[in-house]
């Protein structure tokens, strides 16, 4: 089929846990400081899910948002796409979850792992099925509760991580100047040991069947941070360059900057030396943290309703994470 449609952002929305835990709140035992973790990372809280919260809680609440916001019924969609490595269970997928409890028509709804770059991994998808005329209304949902899987023991990580969701509903577009997208996806298994998460419900590889519920040590994340930051902020020089290259575009092109809300200093280095202007990148880490695949996804709701990101505007986006995987795109939204 030769028909190639525009992508349009209908909506946003996002869903926060209310518990907030500032830096001082950790226990003396973790022994660290409010102002280690600031000039380390730029976090100063980080949102924690209550008991009775959990990825598709947030989620829901934050498609339903998005949903509002478009105008759009859930009976209008055509496809849902859920990035999470925190699901509240492996099968059913969190975005059947999500299906269910929007009561959608029985649609395509799955879940994407590409750990902090699931998000642009999943709207990527999505602008592959409306760009071809084949769905109309898809919603693309980042959520995590990354306390849950954070060992709160460990310092060098538990740190640094929050919970939350975004989610957005996008649509074919007919108005000029308004949906061209350009993304690029990639990944580097080798590296895969940089981040590691087991899984919970999961005997780890190489284990028999017979061996019992591998211990706790299996069910946190663990990362090589160093080797992270290193390989976040290249990867960001390296991406942005390529994207602008391709697209012909100039830092000046561009109007609002959402990267991954990783931590303020990768990101800092990083577009520092691709000559950005520190007021086109769009930071809330401070607030929540790195929140994984949910991060974008908040960032670009909170630029929205806050007038930072207008339609017509030009957006970058830059992700990355564990796989490894990265990916980036320009959006005119
Ligand atoms: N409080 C106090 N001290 C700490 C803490 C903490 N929370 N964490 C580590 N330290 C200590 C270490 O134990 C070490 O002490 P030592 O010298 O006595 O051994 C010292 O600080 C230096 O440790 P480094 O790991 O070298 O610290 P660094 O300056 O590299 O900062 C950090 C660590 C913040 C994790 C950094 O490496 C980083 O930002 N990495 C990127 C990781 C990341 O953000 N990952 C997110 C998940 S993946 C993703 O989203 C892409």
């Amino acid at each position: 089929m030769s028909t190639s449609f525009g992508v349009m952002l209908l909506g946003t929305g996002s869903s926060l846990p209310v518990r907030s835990l500032c830096n001082g709140d950790f226990p003396a035992s973790l022994d660290t400081s409010d102002e280690w973790i600031r000039s380390r990372t730029g976090i100063a809280e980080r949102r924690i899910a209550a008991v009775h919260e959990t990825a598709v809680s947030l989620g829901l609440a934050a498609a339903r948002r998005a949903l509002e916001s478009a105008q759009i019924r859930p009976t209008e969609l055509d496809m849902i796409i859920c990035a999470t490595v925190t699901a509240d269970m492996l099968v059913p997928s969190a975005a059947c979850l999500l299906q269910a409890g929007l009561q959608c028509r029985p649609i395509p709804s799955f879940d994407v792992n590409a750990a902090c770059t699931g998000f642009l991994y999943g709207l990527s998808i999505a602008t592959q099925f409306i760009r071809t005329g084949s769905c109309r209304h898809i919603l693309v949902v980042g959520t995590e509760t990354l306390s849950r899987i954070a060992d709160f023991s460990d310092r060098t990580t538990c740190v640094l991580f929050g919970d939350g969701a975004g989610a957005v509903v996008v649509g074919a577009s007919e108005e000029a100047g308004r949906g061209e997208h350009w993304f690029r996806l990639y990944s580097d298994g080798r590296r895969g040991d940089y981040i590691r998460l087991n899984g919970a419900r999961l005997r780890p590889p190489g284990s028999s069947a017979q061996e019992p519920r591998p211990s706790d040590e299996f069910d946190f994340l663990r990362m090589k941070g160093r080797e992270v930051y290193k390989f976040a902020v290249r990867t960001i020089i390296d991406l942005v360059g390529e994207i602008l290259f391709e697209c012909n575009l100039s830092p000046a092109d561009i109007d609002l900057v959402i990267p991954h809300q990783v931590n303020q200093r990768i990101i800092d280095a990083a577009f520092a030396d691709l000559d950005f202007p520190v007021n086109k990148l769009m930071v809330n880490l401070d607030r929540y943290g790195n929140t994984s695949a949910a991060s974008i996804p908040i960032a670009l709701d909170e630029a929205i309703r806050t007038g930072r990101a207008a339609p017509g505007d030009r957006v970058l986006l830059i992700a990355f994470g564990g796989g490894l995987t990265w990916a980036g795109g320009v959006w005119t939204i």
